[in-house]
């Protein structure tokens, strides 16, 4: 779906599908340029990432692997609850990998910080993080994040992977919702 099948429910859009997947070609080249001669293992977080993830890959010209990784930090609502939980973890073993995280969006940085401390123990070649979006205002945690898409104020937002309550992930564009939702 795109924001004007469901104008009423959203307040603004943020960024249109074509800007995001614009932004993503130019994420996607450097990690070409950056991983020339390491293939990357790309770690997506689910289910966010998924649209962040698919998209990513699809627009590097080099080759790479993915797999998954589930988290929970968040529950139905829109507030980080502080605590994160593996959900799925990995099939591939990342010793000696060249990893890269790719998620959704980065908000206070805690699940971030878990994910990476978590997956620094596996001892990866290189562990590097890619984000979609971040809200630099809501960071509290410090995680270093080698490639990010979009800087956004800090807002709750929903559409390409994002949700809330499980709904507009597949909104293909990404906007803040309307008071009345959440009510
Ligand atoms: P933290 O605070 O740990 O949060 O950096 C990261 C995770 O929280 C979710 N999140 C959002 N989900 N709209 C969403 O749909 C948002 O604006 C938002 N902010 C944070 C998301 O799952 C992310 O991985
Ligand atoms: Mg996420």
């Amino acid at each position: 779906m795109i924001a004007v099948d469901i104008a009423s429910d959203l307040d603004r859009v943020l960024h249109t599908e074509q800007q995001v997947l614009t932004r993503i070609a130019e994420v996607a080249a450097q990690i070409d340029a950056d991983y020339e001669g390491r293939e990357p293992l790309i770690v997506g977080v689910l289910n966010g990432a998924m649209m962040t993830v698919s998209d990513l890959t699809r627009a590097m010209t080099s080759h790479c692997e993915v797999d998954w990784m589930a988290v929970s930090s968040y529950g139905s609502g829109t507030r980080s609850s502080g605590v994160v939980r593996i959900l799925k973890d990995l099939t591939t073993d990342i010793s000696g990998r060249h990893v890269l995280i790719a998620e959704d969006i980065v908000d206070t940085g805690l699940t971030l910080s878990y994910l990476v401390k978590n997956l620094r123990n596996r001892e990866p070649a290189s562990l590097e993080v890619m984000t979609m979006f971040r809200k630099p205002d809501a960071m509290t945690c410090p995680v270093n994040l080698k490639y990010v898409g979009f800087d956004i104020p800090n807002e709750f937002v929903v559409g390409y992977g994002l949700d809330y309550s499980g709904r507009y992930r597949n909104l293909r564009d990404v906007a803040t919702l309307a008071p009345h939702v959440y009510s």
